[in-house]
Parts: structure tokens; sequence; C-alpha cells
């Protein structure tokens, strides 16, 4: 039987991380870094990529970074062929981690039901559920050649493709809950379902189910929420690591189809 250790290592393994310039993207890079596996960001800004790579991952050389607006069918598959040239056809690891976000600041998003616009709804789901589909099914076309372990994906959901907001908690902010990103989430983790059982035996795909991070958000909004959580915390970064680890790794080696629900106890209550 292998130890632990052995089971998480990821030498000589590769990986995509979309939304690798923002924070989740972030931890989990550092997570499959630190496992030995060369890592790939993917995001829409190429200046941000490379601020994100000069301060944060500095002169190694497993670190590579990759511009692609993911709204753009054209642009995800211009990406994937990019991909496909560095690592020679293989990859080992691909996290659905980029999304438009409850903090993002566009029209028709972070408003009352009624002023909510379909065109952001749309724009929400491609990038949140059509692009995974898509950066899945060019990953399957490089993970079933893959040699080694079955391939991961991993998707990043949220509480709120779970359970509905609590509408009171933003009282008094400019922060919101739209009905597109809960759609989106949702969408993500049956797509996380679906896939498991037609890209089997050779790829595995689950689902991380993150309840919201703490970054600064009002006191008003912290002091509800915490009340709500058996943990009676936000999440950090840092909180995403071992589910990364675990999930991306040899360490989840008989599981597929599943979520991991790292949410304080959020939706146990
Ligand atoms: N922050 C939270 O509280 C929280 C809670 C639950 C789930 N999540 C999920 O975690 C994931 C990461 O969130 P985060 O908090 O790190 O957010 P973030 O804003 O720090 O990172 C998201 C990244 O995705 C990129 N991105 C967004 N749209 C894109 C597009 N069209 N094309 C290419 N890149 C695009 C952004 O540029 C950004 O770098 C998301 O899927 C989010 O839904 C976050």
């Amino acid at each position: 039987m292998r130890t632990l250790s052995q089971l998480q290592q990821l030498n000589g393994q590769w990986a995509l991380i979309t939304g690798g310039a923002g924070h989740v993207g972030h931890a989990a890079a550092q997570t499959l870094l630190e496992l030995g596996a060369h890592v790939i960001l993917l995001d829409r800004s190429e200046q941000q990529l490379q601020q994100v790579h000069s301060s944060v991952y500095g002169s190694t050389d497993k670190v590579h970074t990759l511009s692609c607006e993911l709204s753009q069918p054209s642009e995800i598959s211009t990406a994937m062929a990019k991909v496909s040239e560095l690592t020679q056809g293989k990859l080992n690891i691909l996290i659905n981690n980029a999304a438009f976000v409850g903090t993002d600041k566009l029209s028709g998003w972070c408003v009352p039901f009624e002023q909510q616009s379909l065109e952001t709804f749309n724009d929400c789901l491609n990038v949140n559920l059509s692009a995974p589909f898509q950066l899945c099914q060019h990953a399957y076309e490089l993970m079933k050649n893959t040699p080694g372990a079955a391939a991961r994906i991993v998707n990043i959901s949220s509480i709120y493709g779970v359970v509905g907001p609590q509408m009171d908690m933003y009282e008094g902010t400019d922060m919101g809950n739209p009905a597109a990103y809960a759609t989106s989430k949702a969408g993500l983790m049956q797509l996380t379902r679906w896939l498991a059982a037609n890209v089997a035996p050779r790829v595995r795909v689950n689902n991380i189910v993150l309840g919201g991070i703490e970054r600064g958000q009002p006191d008003s909004f912290l002091n509800k929420y915490n009340a709500k959580v058996p943990l009676a915390r936000m999440a950090t970064e840092e909180d995403v690591k071992g589910a990364i680890a675990y999930l991306s790794s040899e360490l989840s080696n008989y599981m597929t189809g599943q979520s991991l629900f790292l949410d304080g106890g959020w939706t146990a209550i």
C-alpha cells in the first residue's frame, strides 16, 4: 500500500487552472506546485497574469500563463491548442475556477431581482457554465491519452448552487447575490455528475461547494453571515488547499461525480 505522501505527489504532472490570477486560483496553484505539478494559469488579462507571475511565483519554471477570455468559444479553442503544445498533448488536472463572482461590477447583476438583466444572466452562464463545458471537452481529448492514473477535473461551485440566498444579509451593503450566479453554480454541480458518468474511467470529475471567503466585507454582513455558520467564520483561501490537494491527486482515487462541501457547515443546518 502506498503512503499518503506518495498518493498526493504530482511530480511531472500538468495542471490547468482557470481564473489563475484570482484569489482561489492562487491557492489552487500554490497547492499543486507544492505537490510537484507544472501549473498553467489561465485568466482574461495577460497583464494581470504577468503581474501575478512575477510578484507571486518569481523565477520558477513550473508556472506558465495563458490569457483567454472565457466568454469567447474561439479563444477557448485557441488556448487549449496552446495547452496541448506546451504539455506535448498531456493534461492531468483541470481546475474550473474562473467565474463571474458576486463582487463583479456588471450591469443588471448584484441588484434586486426585478432589475437583473437577461443579458448579464446569459453572459454569466456563458462564463461560469458553458466555458467549463467546452474546457472539459478539450481537456478530455488530452486527458484520455495521458498516461498514468486517471486524470482529474475539479469544478469550483458554491453554497449558492445548493441553497437559496438570505438576502437580508446584504442590506446596507453594495453586495448582492444574483440569480445567474446561483443557477450557474447549480449547473456546474450537475455537469460534474454528468461528466463523471461519461468520461470514466480515464477521467474523474468532482466538485467543491465553497462557502463565502472573508475579504474585507462590511461588519454588518460578516456578523450576520458568521452567525449562520456552525464554524462561526467565513472561509479563507488557505482552507481551500486541502480540498484541492485531495481532489487533484490520487488521494481521491475512488471518488468521482461528487461534491466536497467546504462551507463551515453552512449547508448542514
Ligand atoms: N470568493 C468567495 O467567497 C467564493 C465563494 C464560493 C465560491 N467561489 C468560487 O470560487 C471561484 C474563484 O473565486 P475567487 O473568489 O477567487 O474570485 P476572483 O475574482 O479572485 O477570481 C476569479 C478569476 O476569474 C477570472 N475570470 C472571470 N471571468 C473570466 C473570463 N470571462 N475569462 C477569463 N477569466 C475570467 C478573473 O479575472 C479572476 O482572476 C469562483 O468560481 C467562485 O464562484 C468563491
